[in-house]
């Protein structure tokens, strides 16, 4: 296990800019829409050194059900999302609770550059580099009462904009679920961007969690609702399959899914007959995160 980890480690100074500022600096350049202003940030330390796949790669080719299961449907139907104004709800056991408006939840925070590798539970993976902050310093905002063992989220339900909430594909919401630990992790971000500008609608704006070391469906976009609860919440793959879905779904190249293998994965945009990378546990974050389960049997555990 690696030392802990201190806020210094992980925070560049001094390159961030929040949503405000993005949006300001985007109309000083006279965009309209969406901001396209580039934030510069240095690259964090849990960064990784592959090479990122392109912004179209990783905003054609979506897992987001609420606009269909074919991987272009995000793309092609997630424009009619209004994702401004945006508000998050934080319930359960906290001492602060309430519905925060985005722009509160991001005054403030230090907004940093994250590449990170995406390995989907289907064998693919993508390389993305996020822009986001830690997880954790929202929860120590709102101040999580000890009771409190494990976080919820909830994903928008809005059919009249998500053609996928029409059909009873999933129990909608999405949900998700981390143990506490697991939200607290530095590794673990809320991201509202990559490739230095705001997150793509297709790819979960306008906020979003990302929690690298487990597989892509814990990375629940678009969340409306934060609670932190005393059980094990229900998260959406485990209620529409147990026996292929577990609770934690950290990647695993040991633990096949029942269907298929998850010792390699194909890297998206290396073309169809590029040959396959070994799955390393964690996705890589062994060093950081193996920790967070010592005395678990994660073939039980899964
Ligand atoms: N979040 C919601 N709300 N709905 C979804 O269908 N799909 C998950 C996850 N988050 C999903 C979701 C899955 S299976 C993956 S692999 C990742 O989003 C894909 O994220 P990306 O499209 O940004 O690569």
């Amino acid at each position: 296990m690696a030392r802990k980890l201190g806020w210094s480690d992980v925070t560049p100074k001094a390159h961030w800019l929040n949503r405000r500022q993005i949006l300001a600096a985007a109309g000083a350049m006279g965009l309209a829409g969406p901001a396209f202003a580039r934030i510069e940030a240095k690259p964090s330390r849990f960064s990784t050194d592959e090479k990122p796949n392109t912004l179209e790669e990783i905003s054609t080719y979506n897992n987001f059900y609420e606009f269909g299961t074919d991987k272009g449907d995000p793309a092609r139907h997630a424009s009619a999302l209004t994702t401004d104004p945006w508000s998050v709800e934080i319930a359960g056991l906290v001492d602060r609770p309430g519905r925060y408006p985005l722009d509160d939840i991001l005054k403030g925070v230090a907004l940093e550059e994250r590449i990170y590798r995406l390995r989907c539970v289907e064998a693919w993976s993508m390389v993305v580099p996020w822009i986001g902050f830690e997880l954790r310093s929202l929860l120590d905002r709102v101040g999580v009462q000890p009771s409190a063992k494990f976080v919820a989220f909830e994903t928008l339900v809005r059919p009249e904009e998500m053609p996928g909430q029409r059909s009873p594909i999933l129990d909608w919401p999405y949900r998700e679920g981390l143990r506490l630990d697991e939200a607290m992790h530095p590794l673990t971000i809320l991201a509202t961007g990559l490739y230095g500008e705001e997150m793509p609608k297709q790819n979960g704006a306008p906020i979003r969690l990302v929690v690298p070391w487990k597989y892509g469906f814990k990375s629940i976009k678009s969340i409306v609702k934060i609670s932190l609860v005393e059980k094990m919440p229900e998260t959406t793959w485990v209620m529409q399959n147990p026996r292929e879905y577990g609770f934690y779904s950290n990647v695993n190249p040991a633990v096949d899914h029942p269907r298929w293998s998850q010792a390699s994965e194909r890297r998206i945009g290396s073309g169809f007959f590029a040959r396959r990378i070994d799955t390393q546990p964690f996705n890589g974050y062994a060093e950081e995160v193996a920790g967070l389960y010592a005395g678990q049997d994660l073939a039980v555990d899964f």
